[in-house]
């Protein structure tokens, strides 16, 4: 199993939302030595394909395929099992509200699709969107407030074998004390306070840095306050010194 290390740098994840491989390169490579990975969503990948996973993990960082699978279980398994043979593929995911045999399919998928002896990547599962706030989740059927919801959608994840959540850092804590210790947490929706502007973009629940690493999370996902900042090494560098302030 893929094993991450220690080091404050290694709990950022930088979202590459670029509509061309040629930009998403050209930017992740000023920004390649201070990140942990990167993550490839749906943009990216729905341009360039496999291609942006292959060039991408040559800079050397892990990758995380964004697509958040939400079908039936035997397409989401054949999905996760081709994802899981990429190059540098480190985390990988599902809509928890697929369904628990969907997510056993998908576990079950991620460790079937790595060659013989080598590491498999992480299989995470989206709770509840962060741009969603409860008026928005209300008008899709889905009762209670978001934190309910999300604490548990992350125990049926756990349960069905998936190894890890996305979730909001006003998640974090409750599913770090429902789901235990080993249980990863990526938490997205991430503003740094001194953040150019400070924008929320289209992000309903945000919360800095240090609060993410103070809920339990494991990992932050960071997309536009790096990739749309003035100086993005300025503002990759400023979140990972936050994270190493809030470890120690
Ligand atoms: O630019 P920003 O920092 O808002 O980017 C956040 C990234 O995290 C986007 O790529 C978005 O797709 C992703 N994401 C999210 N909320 C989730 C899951 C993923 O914002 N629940």
């Amino acid at each position: 199993m893929t094993t991450f290390d220690a080091h404050p740098r290694s709990s950022l994840i930088v979202a590459l939302d670029f509509d061309s491989l040629a930009s998403a390169v050209k930017f992740a490579k000023q920004v390649a030595d201070l990140v942990g990975m990167f993550k490839i969503g749906s943009q990216l990948f729905t341009s360039a394909g496999p291609e942006a996973v292959r060039e991408i993990s040559r800079l050397g960082t892990g990758v995380f395929l964004d697509l958040k699978y939400h079908d039936i279980p035997n397409t989401v398994a054949g999905a996760v099992l081709a994802a899981a043979a990429m190059p540098g593929l480190q985390l990988v995911n599902v809509h928890a509200l697929g369904g628990a045999s969907m997510m056993r399919a998908a576990a079950q998928a991620v460790s079937a699709g790595v060659p013989m002896g080598e590491d498999r990547p992480r299989l995470l599962a989206v709770t509840v969107l962060t741009s969603m706030d409860q008026k928005a989740i209300r008008e899709v059927g889905i009762g209670g407030p978001p934190k309910t919801r999300a604490v548990q959608l992350a125990k049926l994840a756990q349960q069905a074998g998936v190894d890890g959540v996305v979730a909001s850092v006003q998640e974090a804590k409750a599913i770090r004390k429902a789901c235990g210790r080993e249980f990863l947490i990526v938490t997205p929706g991430v503003r740094p306070k001194e953040a150019a502007g400070a924008s929320r973009d289209d992000q309903a629940r945000t919360a800095t840095p240090r609060e993410a690493i103070k809920a339990g999370a494991d990992f932050m996902v960071v997309g536009r306050p790096i990739t749309a900042a003035a100086d993005p090494r300025a503002a990759a560098q400023a979140i990972v010194d936050e994270i190493a302030a809030a470890k120690s």
